[in-house]
């Protein structure tokens, strides 16, 4: 009782602190924050979060790949992600004969670990804001064209200035708060990673698609590389000479475990939000767009699933390609829910009209009407640019078709994109495809935006079937001796080909139809938006802005905690090995838990195992593999996942729902051990307890 009237005072005094746990922090200016971090429990500096003098926190974190996150967990560059992250790599290296996907995968020495040619971790090696070097040159009377040149050139220079490839340096410019504000990026980029270990998918992907996005989970997420560098322990190309990387910081491992209303901390990269558009936007996206794209997606994952359970190498072949599509689509309608549970569009409609209000009279006035007859004129196109990528882009053979022409007509090699697309294409499911997405866009489009091309198409057969079966019989593209043997001299010949015609009366249609108008839109929104956000910052002076993730390493802090996902159930907020016997069921694939773990847990004492834990750090997309942390700075857990019902969290956060799921690092370390009998990799990482 006592204890409920302090947290209503506190909420009272600080007034904010509801919203408190929202925010995807810059690292650089952490120090802004840093005393509602250390208030909620955080013992360590802003130094500690990040330093250009010391080594710190983000020296021990990276972008993996183009779009996760790792972390460095020993002197040795050993590395945490998450098994979806690695997932494509892993599959590289699987076959029937040897399933690293199904059966997992252990170096049984540093010599045993598998290269990826490819793969890339990149190291933040500083950051800073360069608004002011960016804008030189630029005044209020130019016009949008000419800010954009000046923008685009004071970038190129500083870029070129900060990049140095033998060092493996590379910068990038990013911009902030829509153009408000603009961030050097420099980052130190390695490219000999190697896979280290993975466990099974049975428990890596754990509960497969049926549980991705929800609460209670109990997957295994993670998956085991090393970074490796040249003798000067700088980054080198793929080599058996180079030598494991010596990180500058590398995270020590708590196993203590975590509680309800621990301080959490999430050190990652975010891909990308839009927390400040308009509501016409956040209708386009929960009533519009979102609805469109399920659907679609549900006819796809519907074939893929049809066949993949009748042929275990069909399952395989498609693996990665179903896990990615589901992995959307779920999210889509977790967020299209959200959306309108949370009334987004209603509650932004009123802060516009006190917006409007305030803002008569100022350079603000007008900016939010203009901004909804932009995308009130974009959006129609927009949709149609959606469907062309979820429908024509999704047939393979027109896809692969236009990428041999480009290699022809650029002369570069073809062979590494007909060995990938062999190894992984099947004909029945591409042809199933194809006639259902094309009966779609043409169903579900208006006529005046489809090409032209189609609708005669279409008129000249008595079904899409019936074109699709002339289509698969005309093309050359399903004969893999025939692509091998192309040439450039084909290019002329090929132009016939039907595949290639598709692709290309579409790539036209897209450029001659669709494009002119998301340029010229696109165009007019960039200073609209920059405005707006200026806007609203002006308006609300008091709120703590942080800008839009856009793949940049943010920090995101909050506490483990449960959430009420619908009325009269509580989710408590860590879930244990008990909850993977419960849904353990050998008739079900994503639920046929390895005979290992049946038998471990058979000999007792397992049921309090911790698997996954929720938290209420702000996270998204590209957070995957994130290092979670706790007050010391000490890993505890890797993120993974959100919950369904807060997936909105990209548009807006809902402090009540929106919780990201992560693994708790002592299931990871058990399964190393007790299932991958790879214990020995503990004798490089560091435990604090
Ligand atoms: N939902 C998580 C994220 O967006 C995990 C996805 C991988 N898992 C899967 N079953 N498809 O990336
Ligand atoms: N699963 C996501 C990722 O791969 C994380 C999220 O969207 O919460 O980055």
């Amino acid at each position: 009782m006592r204890k409920t009237v302090l947290w209503v005072l506190a909420i009272l005094l600080t007034g904010t602190s509801l919203r408190a746990d929202e925010g995807m922090w810059l690292p650089s200016l952490i120090a802004q924050r840093i005393g509602d971090m250390q208030a909620k429990g955080f013992r360590l500096s802003a130094e500690d979060i990040y330093s250009v003098n010391q080594a710190s926190l983000k020296d021990a974190v990276v972008l993996f790949g183009s779009g996760c996150t790792g972390e460095l967990v020993s002197r040795d560059g050993l590395l945490f992600t998450n098994h979806h992250c690695g997932y494509s790599y892993i599959q590289r290296h699987s076959s029937v004969e040897h399933d690293y996907l199904k059966d997992g995968f252990w170096a049984q020495s540093r010599a045993e670990e598998l290269p990826n040619p490819g793969l890339t971790v990149s190291f933040l090696d500083h950051m800073d804001d360069v608004t002011a070097v960016i804008l030189q040159g630029y005044d209020a009377s130019m016009s949008e064209a000419e800010r954009d040149s000046v923008v685009r050139s004071n970038s190129a220079k500083l870029i070129e200035a900060n990049t140095d490839p033998s060092q493996g340096l590379k910068a990038s410019v990013e911009s902030l708060f829509y153009g408000n504000q603009y961030f050097l990026f420099v980052f130190r980029v390695f490219r000999d990673v190697r896979l280290v270990g993975a466990p099974p998918s049975s428990i890596g992907k754990f509960g497969g698609d049926t549980d991705n996005w929800m609460w209670p989970r109990h997957t295994g997420d993670f998956s085991v590389f090393r970074v490796y560098a040249g003798a000067d322990n700088a980054p080198a190309d793929y080599s058996p000479e180079n030598r494991p990387y010596q990180p500058r910081m590398f995270f020590k491992i708590d196993r203590r475990g975590v509680k309800e209303g621990d301080f959490t901390f999430v050190y990652g990269c975010p891909g990308s939000t839009q927390e400040y558009v308009m509501s016409e936007q956040v209708r386009y996206v929960g009533e519009v767009s979102d609805p469109r794209k399920i659907d679609l997606r549900t006819r796809r994952l519907e074939i893929q699933k049809k066949y993949m359970s009748q042929d275990p190498a069909v399952r395989i072949q498609y693996a990665s390609k179903n896990a990615t599509l589901a992995n959307a689509w779920k999210k889509w309608q977790g967020e299209a829910r959200g959306i309108a549970r949370m009334k987004t569009v209603a509650s932004k409609q009123a802060y516009e009209a006190r917006f409007r209000e305030w803002a008569k009279g100022t350079r603000y006035e007008g900016v939010v009407d203009r901004l909804g007859a932009i995308y009130a004129r974009r959006n129609p196109s927009y949709l149609a640019y959606e469907y062309y990528n979820e429908t024509v882009r999704s047939i393979e053979i027109v896809q692969f078709a236009a990428g041999i022409l480009s290699r022809l007509k650029s002369g570069s090699p073809t062979t590494s994109l007909i060995e990938a697309f062999y190894k992984d294409y099947y004909e029945p499911i591409d042809r199933e495809v194809f006639a259902s997405m094309v009966a779609a866009f043409n169903e579900q489009l208006p006529a005046t935006f489809q090409p032209v091309w189609l609708l005669e198409k279409l008129g000249r057969y008595s079904s899409v079937e019936a074109w699709r079966d002339s289509f698969y019989a005309e093309t050359v593209f399903t004969d893999r001796s025939k692509v091998e043997a192309l040439t450039k001299a084909d290019i002329g010949r090929l132009l016939e080909d039907p595949a290639i015609e598709m692709s290309e009366a579409f790539l036209a249609w897209h450029r001659e139809q669709i494009q002119p108008v998301i340029r010229e839109t696109n165009e007019a929104l960039r200073p609209a938006n920059r405005l707006y956000m200026q806007g609203q910052m002006a308006f609300e002076k008091d709120k703590a802005f942080y800008p839009d993730a856009n793949l940049t390493l943010r920090v995101a802090y909050g506490h483990v905690a449960g959430y009420e996902p619908v009325d009269a159930v509580y989710y408590r907020p860590v879930s244990t090995l008990k909850g993977i016997i419960e849904k353990d069921n050998p008739d079900i694939f994503d639920y046929n838990i390895p005979q290992t773990l049946r038998d471990l847990y058979a000999e007792g004492g397992l049921e309090d195992q911790p698997v996954c834990f929720l938290a209420t750090n702000h996270t998204t997309g590209g957070n995957s593999g994130s290092p979670v942390l706790n007050a010391d700075g000490h890993l505890i857990g890797i993120n993974f996942d959100r919950v369904w019902e807060g997936t909105m969290s990209d548009i807006a956060y809902d402090p009540a729902i929106c919780r990201n799921i992560s693994l708790d690092v002592r299931y990871l370390l058990f399964v190393i051990d007790k299932i991958g009998h790879a214990g020995y990799l503990f004798d490089e990482m560091v435990f604090v307890d």
